[in-house]
């Protein structure tokens, strides 16, 4: 039998109006469910969706002989994780294979036992997405690798802290090697890190656990290596790339929604640019209330790390861009592959023409429903976003890829009022 292809159904339905909160961010959740490597016994990790990316890591981590469970969904999700004192440091590449994320146990695995072999990971298709940065770091910590076959074999005595300068602010990069230098002998100083709150959200669970770690957030980290790490009972940061995305179905559909938790401090440059865009917002209750009409403007947008508008928000951005009122250019200096959605949009009607890294927008005053299919967690979102404003129904296959990255997207953009159903499947998620 063919399986179901999992979609989104989404029509047209009117200003969006109500409150929702943001649950835990993706891209902190899965370094923190990293981190409990670094020692045994019971973690309690609080503030976890439930998404697919989570379940993945779980897995993986349960080839290393971990065992977690998760309970409670939303907001409320909790995810506990058992660490033996004994792993066996060898991940499969079924499992690697399947999130970018994997590369992060990398660190946590040498730090505490010496010995990794994973294989070279996998995740999102936005062109080569190498992790040379990782390996030559973790090398100067006197990490030892041999590559054959796909596998990465690493093997080190106790690593030794030193002076890391980055290339680029790599986001995982950045992680591995904190995870990497808490345990290692002396003092690790990573000089251009990234600065992305997730990373100091990891900073924030690694001190719980004794580490001993300053500047997280900047780009210069100081870490002082101990001899061992105690287990961590740590909330995550709520997810400023779900924020982003409500932000941008407020900006397309009109009307006002409190979306609860979301930490502007998270979002400077985005709401900088949503402003201009005319998409109207301010701090409230603890989260971020926006308002739209509905009717947006064009900005020149270029991604960078942080604190830039980030890669993440690029799909949802175009997508704005492609009913603005205008013509605007988006560079995207994280990714240079990741536009390929950019066809998807243009089978609805979107004026987009592309050029290495920069697409030109020409805003139309309609987007028309269509069958389209998502390559990606981001793309696939603003894809569902697109068929809030497009003529007709717009089917979103893919659903697969944006259950990776957020919890009942269906469900609660209904819950604003939005008309967005699930088809291919019985429950709304596959959870
Ligand atoms: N790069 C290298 N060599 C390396 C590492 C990175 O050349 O060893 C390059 C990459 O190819 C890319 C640039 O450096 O051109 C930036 O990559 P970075 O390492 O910062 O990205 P990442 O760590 O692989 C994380 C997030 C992404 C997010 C980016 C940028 C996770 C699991 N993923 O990826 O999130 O887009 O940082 O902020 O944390 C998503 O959530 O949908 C997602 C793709």
């Amino acid at each position: 039998m063919v399986p179901a292809v999992r979609s989104f159904v989404v029509r047209p339905n009117g200003p969006l109006r109500g409150s929702l909160p943001i649950y835990g961010a993706k891209n902190s959740v899965l370094k923190c469910m990293a981190a409990c490597l670094l020692a045994p016994g019971r973690h309690s990790i609080g503030n976890v969706p439930a998404i697919t990316d989570v379940t993945i890591m779980s897995d993986l981590l349960a080839s290393l002989g971990l065992v977690s469970r998760h309970h409670g969904r939303g907001a409320d999700g909790v995810l506990d994780v058992d660490v033996p004192e004994e792993l066996r440091p060898i991940v499969p590449y079924e499992l690697m294979e399947r999130i970018r994320a994997s590369i992060v146990v990398l660190g946590p695995l040498l730090a505490r036992t010496g010995r990794a072999r994973i294989s070279l990971p996998g995740g999102d298709d936005f062109g080569g997405r190498p992790i040379d940065m990782h390996l030559r770091a973790l090398e100067q910590m006197g990490v030892e690798f041999r590559i054959e076959h796909g596998n990465v074999e690493g093997s080190c005595r106790r690593l030794v802290g030193g002076r890391i300068v980055f290339e680029f602010p790599s986001h995982t990069a950045t992680d591995n090697l904190v995870m990497a230098a808490v345990l290692a002998r002396g003092t690790t100083v990573i000089e251009n890190a990234a600065r992305e709150p997730e990373v100091a959200d990891l900073a924030g669970m690694l001190r719980s656990m004794g580490a001993r770690i300053d500047g997280a957030g900047t780009s210069r980290i100081e870490i002082e290596g101990v001899d061992e790490l105690h287990p961590a009972q740590h909330s995550c940061i709520p997810d400023r790339v779900e924020a982003a995305t409500f932000l941008a179905a407020v900006g397309l559909a009109g009307g006002e929604v409190l979306l609860e938790r979301a930490r502007p401090e998270h979002m400077d440059m985005l709401l900088e640019k949503l402003s201009q865009m005319g998409v109207t917002w301010v701090p409230h209750a603890g989260g971020i209330l926006a308002t739209s009409t509905g009717k947006l403007s064009s900005v020149d947008v270029s991604t960078l790390p942080f604190p830039g508008v980030a890669t993440d928000y690029e799909p949802c951005l175009v997508t704005m861009l492609s009913v603005a009122c205008g013509v605007a250019i988006v560079s995207e200096n994280v990714f240079a592959g990741r536009f390929r959605y950019v066809d998807e949009l243009r089978r609805m009607g979107a004026c987009i023409t592309t050029e290495g890294h920069h697409a030109v927008i020409r805003g139309v005053p309609r987007l028309s429903g269509a069958p389209v299919k998502a390559p990606d967690i981001r793309a696939g979102a603003a894809l569902v976003l697109a068929g809030l404003v497009a003529e007709g129904e717009t089917e979103v296959s893919g659903a697969e890829h944006v259950d990776r990255g957020y919890e009942d997207f269906a469900g609660r953009l209904r819950s604003l009022g939005a008309d967005v159903q699930r088809s291919g499947e019985a429950p709304d998620q596959p959870w």
